[in-house]
């Protein structure tokens, strides 16, 4: 009956995926955005770690398995011309993350941290004053490893703006709120829900 349940639930979250999920952000020029492979996005500051950080004080860091993450990540890069980082777990998941979902269900239930690949140093992140954080929601909340990235920082008094992509709205407050427990002293501005990247941008006050 569980395994039933938890059929159904990620069933009915790759249904609803295709309407609810901001996975193809609108550029704003009435074009989607692709999704693009990883390390594909073309940014002269994006080189994928952020070691050596150039003049831009903004990063958007990411973790996605399937794409639609990093196309709303992309966007917001590329609009900002900010760096962007992509957080990849130290032990990959499946190429397709619905064949790893008792793993991921595990690291969410009990809020484990698994490792990050190539943690930038914590000098390299101080150098920044705003942050994005993108994860896909999984199991109702962030990805886990978007967890073990923010605790690795002391990200107090910067600015934090957390963004998800999802199947259904029902967990995004919820993981918005861990995001913002993961980083208490922090401002936070309101999350991107879909649409224009650069409305929400422009509406939050990083785009004049
Ligand atoms: C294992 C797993 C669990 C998921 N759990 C949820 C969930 O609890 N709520 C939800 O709205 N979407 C859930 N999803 C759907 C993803 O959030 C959605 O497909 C997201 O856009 C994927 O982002 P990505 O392409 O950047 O990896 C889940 C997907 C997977 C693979």
């Amino acid at each position: 009956m569980k395994k039933y349940l938890i059929i159904s639930l990620l069933l009915s979250a790759m249904t609803a995926m295709a309407a609810c999920t901001p996975s193809d952000p609108d550029t704003g020029d009435g074009q989607t955005a692709t999704p693009g492979r990883p390390g594909d996005i073309e940014n002269p500051d994006t080189t994928g770690r952020p070691d050596q950080p150039s003049q831009s004080k903004t990063l958007v860091a990411y973790f996605s398995a399937q794409e639609h993450t990093q196309a709303v990540a992309g966007r917001i890069a590329e609009i900002l011309g900010t760096d962007i980082f992509r957080i990849q777990p130290a032990e990959p998941y499946a190429e397709n993350p619905y064949d790893d979902s008792d793993r991921i269900q595990d690291e969410a239930y009990n809020g484990l941290r698994p490792a990050v690949a190539s943690l930038p140093e914590p000098t390299a992140i101080a150098a920044y004053d705003t942050l994005f954080v993108g994860s896909p929601i999984w199991w109702h909340q962030p990805a886990m490893v978007v967890c073990t990235f923010l605790e690795n920082y002391d990200l107090s008094g910067k600015i934090v703006i957390p963004f998800f992509t999802y199947g259904s709205t029902e967990y995004l407050q919820h993981s918005i709120d861990k995001v913002h427990d993961l980083t208490p002293s922090s401002i936070h501005l309101r999350t991107y829900t879909g649409g224009s990247v650069d409305s929400w941008l422009r509406a939050i006050h990083i785009l004049q």
